[in-house]
């Protein structure tokens, strides 16, 4: 028997069953089908699971959905506008920032949101902000360079949300 939660998913308002011992990456990825959200190590260290909840960039493997019944969650599935892709998305595909690509959603989402806290960061910011996430292809000097292109845009208040 599971509990009735709500979640507001890219702006969309899902309601879901889930079991009290349910991770929200699972209900995300299996029962709402937000397959952005990419399912590694489930144990908080790979970082690919990667959503905004309320705002806050969170592993969705470590967090119980029941905890989050009334939330906001915010996937790359979200970021686009109008049918127009993200400034970090695009600079993510100017530079290259992907290979096989499993790890990027959760790269993007982390850059997004550190720009919109932080539109000019520094290097070592960039570094340190997606210390969390592991590309298993190595991109990450694409990575960088496509966060220090997008920054501009981010800086002129054109960010996605
Ligand atoms: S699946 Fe959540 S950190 Fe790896
Ligand atoms: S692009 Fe393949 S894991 Fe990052």
């Amino acid at each position: 028997m599971g509990r009735l939660i709500t979640l507001t998913v890219n702006g969309i308002r899902r309601s879901v069953e889930v079991k009290d011992n349910e991770l929200l990456l699972d209900v995300l990825r299996d029962k709402l089908k937000v397959k952005s959200v990419k399912a590694a190590c489930w144990r908080g260290e790979c970082g690919l699971c990667t959503v905004i909840l309320n705002g806050k960039l969170v592993k969705s493997c470590l967090v119980l959905a029941v905890e989050v019944d009334g939330s906001e969650i915010l996937t790359v599935e979200g970021l686009a506008k109008d049918g127009e892709l993200a400034p970090i998305q695009k600079a993510f595909i100017q530079h290259g920032a992907l290979q096989c690509g499993f790890c990027t959603p959760a790269f993007v989402l982390a850059s997004h949101k550190l720009l919109e806290e932080n539109p000019t960061p520094s290097e070592d910011e960039i570094k340190e902000r997606l210390s969390g996430l592991i590309c298993r292809c190595g991109t990450y000097y694409e990575i960088i360079e496509a966060i220090k292109d997008a920054s501009k845009y981010y800086q002129l208040g054109r960010k996605p949300r």
